[in-house]
């Protein structure tokens, strides 16, 4: 296994990640954990991440006797200002930051390196493109090490002592801007430092299901089971573990999608045998909703609403000792910043709005260390279908801010058709080019209610009915995001379905709007 020190870098957990792709079991901590700490955790090979701070002014010191263990070492950025600093070399101020693509001569015969290349330059040289972002750099080598890649600006661009398996990079492998990182990174681990091949999620579900029996042992566990992927296989897998000591409280809101509810009841009680209770709640959050037309009011009464009826289902589970949540790796550094081995303020479950206090419940997150894709693969491994864990995201607040204004009963039924509709069309139709089908080619797509009328004909009549509007998105991370050019088949069907089948909607419009200005929910 891996260990990974963090001297503080904002992408850190991207060296977790890229090691976990390469099947190996990796782990991170602070980078002041003791010398102690790291003989006992047996790592085969250790990776020292890059950090904001400058070597020669910063507290930010790991115990230079992790060279003396006879593992293999990666510094990136700092992490190899580190190294070179403590083994003897020397590190100054540059007199330029240097930040964003740059282009590398690599050497070779480097075995982090050698056959890499992703052109040529003019003058004929294999060359890497990577990212950099530093000011500080090497400027004279320790001893027994010699430089193995270079450019103008950073001659001493990455370093290594192979004899004793200490490899430097200025630039960070762990980006996706560097084309060739992953595979640098799989050769330190698996070539250098000839780590085993462990990280697979049926190996992951043996690990989890242990450690949750044995933090629970004979307890009961209740977990706020949503329809969304985290809090499915959190649940799924606590099942795993403790069987009939977990209890799942399932709540509809009223602004579920169409059949969820259903689908829900069908995966969990009946499919895997979990214990569900199901609570209908429609009629409390539609009375608390009539007449509120303010987005984040009615996000607030959703929220309160949902804790409301979340505890008075827990009270009459008072044996219950913890609380489980579907909270995952990118929710942890969210909350917690850049900084982990640090204490994690824990967040409140954005879907759930966040718990109180009084509840008294000890947290159980056996997803904390998973990335999304990860907890993906560790859904169908537990037997969890491929539609249900590679569905697109939904709110919290689910229809209620896809209504615009006021939510009403009636709304969210015409909302519900439509939004069936669209996405049962989306799943239908394949693009050549790629051999996808649409709703996978999106990252989210959904139908938004306009409380608007306006006249159309059909048939012989006039008709005043509601407009819906078609949202449908490309993007990675949620924080910036492109309008899907879906084919203009695809829409004419769509909205010729919509209006022939939902009675009340006599118009269909496309979201042809980017994120930003426009954010991907109308509210
Ligand atoms: P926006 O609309 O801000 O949405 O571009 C970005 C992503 O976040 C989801 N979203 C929410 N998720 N509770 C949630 O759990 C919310 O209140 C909420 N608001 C937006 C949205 O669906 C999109 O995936």
């Amino acid at each position: 296994k891996i260990l990974i020190l963090d001297f503080g870098s904002q992408v850190t957990q991207l060296i977790a990640r890229r090691v976990r792709e390469a099947h190996v079991y990796s782990e991170l901590h602070s980078f002041d954990v003791s010398i102690d700490f790291i003989r006992e955790f047996k790592p085969t090979g250790i990776i020292l991440s890059g950090g904001p701070n400058s070597v020669y002014e910063s507290d930010y010191q790991a115990d230079p006797k992790l060279f003396e263990l006879g593992v293999p070492v990666l510094g990136i950025c700092y992490g190899m200002q580190w190294m070179a600093e403590s083994l003897g070399g020397k590190v100054e101020a540059g007199t330029v930051r240097e930040f964003g693509f740059a282009e590398i001569g690599a050497q070779a015969s480097s075995k982090l390196f050698g056959g890499l290349e992703d052109r040529k330059n003019s003058a004929g040289q294999s060359v890497l493109e990577v990212w950099m972002s530093h000011g500080d750099k090497v400027t004279a080598l320790p001893a027994g090490f010699s430089v193995i890649a270079s450019n103008e600006a950073c001659p001493i661009a990455a370093i290594s002592d192979e004899a004793r398996g200490f490899y430097a990079v200025q630039f960070h492998p762990e980006v996706t801007h560097t084309l060739k990182g992953r595979e640098m990174i799989n050769r330190f681990v698996l070539d250098i430092c000839g780590a085993k091949l462990s990280w697979t999620m049926p190996n992951y579900i043996d690990v989890a299901v242990a450690k949750i029996r044995e933090q629970v042992g004979t307890d009961e566990v209740i977990l706020g089971l949503s329809g969304g992927v985290d809090s499915s296989v959190a649940a799924a897998l606590i099942h795993r573990a403790i069987g009939d000591q977990l209890t799942c409280v399932f709540v509809d809101n009223g602004l579920l999608r169409l059949n969820e509810g259903k689908q829900v009841m069908a995966t969990f009680a009946e499919h895997l045998g979990v214990k569900v209770i199901h609570v209908d709640a429609a009629a409390q959050f539609m009375g608390h909703l009539a007449g509120v037309t303010d987005p984040e009011a009615k996000r607030k009464i959703i929220g309160r609403e949902f804790v409301e009826v979340f505890q008075a289902e827990s009270a009459k589970l008072p044996s219950a000792k913890w609380l489980a949540q579907g909270t995952i790796y990118p929710d942890v550094i969210e909350s917690a910043g850049a900084k982990t081995g640090k204490a994690h303020t824990i967040k409140s479950h954005h879907n759930v709005g966040g718990l109180p206090e009084t509840m008294k419940l000890s947290l159980l997150e056996p997803l904390r260390e998973l990335f999304k894709d990860e907890v993906r693969e560790l859904g169908v491994a537990l037997g969890l279908a491929p539609e249900l864990v590679y569905r697109h995201p939904f709110p919290g607040p689910g229809l209620g801010v896809r209504i615009l204004g006021e939510v009403k009963q009636e709304f969210a039924d015409l909302l519900r058709f439509a939004d069936a509709i669209f996405i049962e069309e989306l799943r239908a139709t394949v693009d050549e080019k790629t051999g996808k089908n649409w709703y996978e080619l999106t990252s989210q797509a959904f139908v938004v209610f306009l409380p608007v009328k306006s006249v159309g004909v059909m048939g012989d009549g006039r008709t005043y009915d509601y407009v819906v509007a078609l949202r449908a998105v490309v993007t990675s991370d949620f924080m910036t995001a492109k309008w899907a050019e879906l084919p203009y088949d695809l829409l004419g069907k769509v909205s010729n379905r919509i209006i022939n089948e939902v009675k009340g909607i006599n118009r269909v419009v496309y979201d042809v709007s980017g994120k930003p200005p426009a954010t991907i929910e109308w509210e």
